[in-house]
């Protein structure tokens, strides 16, 4: 148990925020919730988590000087951030003030409060196009991302190399694939909107509160001929920001961690899967592809798993959709 030490969560209340929220709580950390509630939810914080919530901004630089001035901080776990790939291309500016600009005010205040343990939430987007012949991507991968979203992550995980040889700073980089799946509980899940993200969409088209979902293409040169992706669960996610988070505390380096499933399943194979576990139709609908989506995108954590000791819960597809299904029809049923 930690209970001397206490976590600020920036983002706290999105979607991978509240799971880890739980999972810090459940650690003993004490958690202050740092969100500007822009996509976050107030409803799971105050009733589920039942944490101390800060509503504001990551950019707002005197609002975090009276809060390091104030609370004993011993680290922070920053998830806030813009993570629409789409949008990022359309509304560059919007993606770099806020996952560049307010991230790195937020870095500055912690350098000048004496807080130098950061664990950030970087993403898969950071590679780009996988190299020729890779079939799973390590941290070693080149990172060439293809996208205003992918850069800003890249960026700051540049600014926090550059940290920590002037400053000292230690940061756990995590990179993460997909997240997918739901708290087992049903309580709490995925809920964002504009929803994105083909396993929300699949199961709101189970709820009958869409019309079909789109494939993207079935004409690629995998088995089925759909996309390949790497589904993570949220909960396995939570669980390795703990285990980072005790990594940085014990006094190691700071490290960089892909998190991700190691297994891809085909867009064909989510859809299939889902039918099963809903039981319900889902009417699928194969479009043209979409630019700049790879064939195969898949990670290996082996890094995380022998480093950290992560061992992941719930790798299974059907594990996966089942808890979404439960938190869904309880959110949108
Ligand atoms: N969901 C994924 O599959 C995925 C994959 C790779 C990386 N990530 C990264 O993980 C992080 C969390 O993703 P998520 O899916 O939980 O997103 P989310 O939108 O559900 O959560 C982000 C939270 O940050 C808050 N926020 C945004 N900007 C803020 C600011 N300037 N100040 C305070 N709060 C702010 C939002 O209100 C929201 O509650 C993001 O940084 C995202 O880029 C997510």
């Amino acid at each position: 148990m930690h209970s001397s030490k206490t976590i600020l969560v920036t983002g706290g209340a999105g979607y991978i925020g509240t799971h880890t929220v739980v999972a810090l709580q459940k650690a003993g950390y004490t958690v202050i919730i740092l969100d500007n509630l822009v996509h976050g939810h107030r409803d799971l914080v105050e009733g589920v988590l039942k944490t101390e919530l800060l509503v504001g901004d990551t950019g707002d630089r005197p609002l975090l000087d009276h809060l390091f001035a104030t609370r004993k901080i011993d680290a922070v776990m920053h998830f806030a951030g813009f993570a629409y790939v789409g949008e990022s291309m359309f509304y560059p500016r919007k993606y770099y003030r806020n996952n560049v600009v307010a991230t790195l005010t937020l870095l500055e205040a912690m350098v000048d409060a004496g807080i130098k343990q950061f664990v950030f939430s970087s993403t898969c987007a950071t590679y780009g196009y996988p190299q020729s012949g890779v079939t799973v991507l390590n941290e070693t991968h080149p990172q060439q991302p293809i996208n205003p979203y992918g850069r800003t992550k890249l960026m700051i995980e540049q600014v926090l190399a550059d940290f920590a040889i002037a400053y000292g700073f230690r940061s756990v980089i995590f990179r993460y694939f997909n997240a997918s799946g739901a708290h087992p509980s049903g309580q709490l899940g995925e809920d964002h909107h504009p929803e994105t993200h083909l396993i929300p969409l699949i199961l709101m088209t189970a709820l009958g509160k869409r019309d079909k979902i789109s494939i993207y293409g079935n004409d690629y040169p995998t088995p089925d001929g759909t996309c390949i992706r790497d589904y993570i669960h949220v909960c396995d996610l939570a669980e390795a920001h703990v285990l980072g988070l005790s990594y940085l505390l014990s006094g190691e380096p700071g490290a960089v961690f892909n998190l991700g499933n190691g297994n891809g399943f085909s867009v064909q194979s989510v859809i299939e899967t889902a039918r099963r576990v809903t039981q319900r139709e889902i009417h699928a609908e194969v479009c043209h592809r979409r630019p700049g989506d790879p064939p195969l995108l898949v990670g290996s954590s082996d890094k995380a798993r022998h480093v950290l000791g992560w061992c992941p819960q719930y790798s299974d597809l059907t594990t996966i959709l089942s808890h979404a299904w439960r938190w869904h029809q309880y959110r949108h049923g």
